[in-house]
């Protein structure tokens, strides 16, 4: 059985993702900074399959080391890195802050390097694996009070196409999907910004699942709402 670890699991698409993969008999490592959600979540998702379920908080390089590695302990191997944690903040150039910026970055591109960092270590011991980035539409439509978020994606698209090329002929695979706006827990401090036709993330993780199964040349692709 496959090996999937997927952060910021507990909910939303991380949540989507976790419960379609255990569905497709991954074993799944899961990760998530509320220790108690993660833990209620794990242990539901543990029913259908193997499941290590751990507090992370991707900010810290060392609990992104400690998160692959005791899932590689367990599992005894790698097979799948879903980079999916990610926070949303609105700000104009003027409103953003030091905080803001920090925490954006922190979280949406640091967090996915250091954890790709512990999982190419043991994906190229195994010359297998696949690197998936969960990116935003975001970093191509470049919309005002976007400025933190925008640049976090867009340096995450950046990442990943650099990863990738580094990765070339490993056997490693690197890629990032860009959803649009899905109907998730992300923008709890702004709930009128969910729209009706925000996609859901149960049909968002079957088109991320189709990704996975179906390699191509195609490394970053976007997925837009109606
Ligand atoms: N919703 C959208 O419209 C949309 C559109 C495009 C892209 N995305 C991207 O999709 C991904 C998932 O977002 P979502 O919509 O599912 O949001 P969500 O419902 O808010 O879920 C985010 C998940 O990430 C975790 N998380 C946040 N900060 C973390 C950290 N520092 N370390 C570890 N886990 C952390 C959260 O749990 P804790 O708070 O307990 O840590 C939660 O499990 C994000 O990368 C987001 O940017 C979302």
């Amino acid at each position: 059985m496959p090996v999937a670890a997927i952060t910021g699991a507990s909910k939303g698409l991380g949540a989507a993702l976790s419960l379609a993969l255990a569905r497709r008999g991954y074993r799944l490592v899961l990760g998530s900074r509320n220790a108690t959600e993660i833990a209620e979540f794990g242990q539901a998702i543990s029913k259908l399959t193997p499941t290590l379920a751990l507090r992370l908080d991707v900010r810290r390089k060392d609990e992104c080391v400690g998160f692959i590695e005791a899932g590689v302990e367990r599992f005894g191997r790698l097979d799948l890195l879903i980079n999916n944690a990610g926070i949303w903040r609105l700000g104009t150039i003027e409103q953003v802050t030091e905080d803001d910026v920090r925490d954006l970055f922190e979280t949406n591109v640091f967090g996915p390097i250091w954890c790709s960092q512990a999982a190419v270590a043991v994906m190229r011991r195994q010359a297998s694996g696949h690197i998936l980035n969960i990116g935003s539409t975001a970093a191509v439509d470049l919309k005002p009070s976007h400025i933190a978020y925008g640049a976090s994606k867009a340096a995450l698209v950046g990442f990943t196409g650099c990863l990738r090329s580094e990765l070339a002929g490993t056997g490693v695979r690197a890629s990032v999907f860009s959803p649009g706006g899905m109907k998730t827990g992300l923008f709890r401090a702004y709930p009128d910004r969910v729209k009706e036709d925000y996609m859901d993330p149960t049909v968002v993780a079957q088109r991320i699942l189709d990704h996975i199964d179906h390699p191509t040349e195609e490394w970053h692709i976007t997925l837009r709402r109606r």
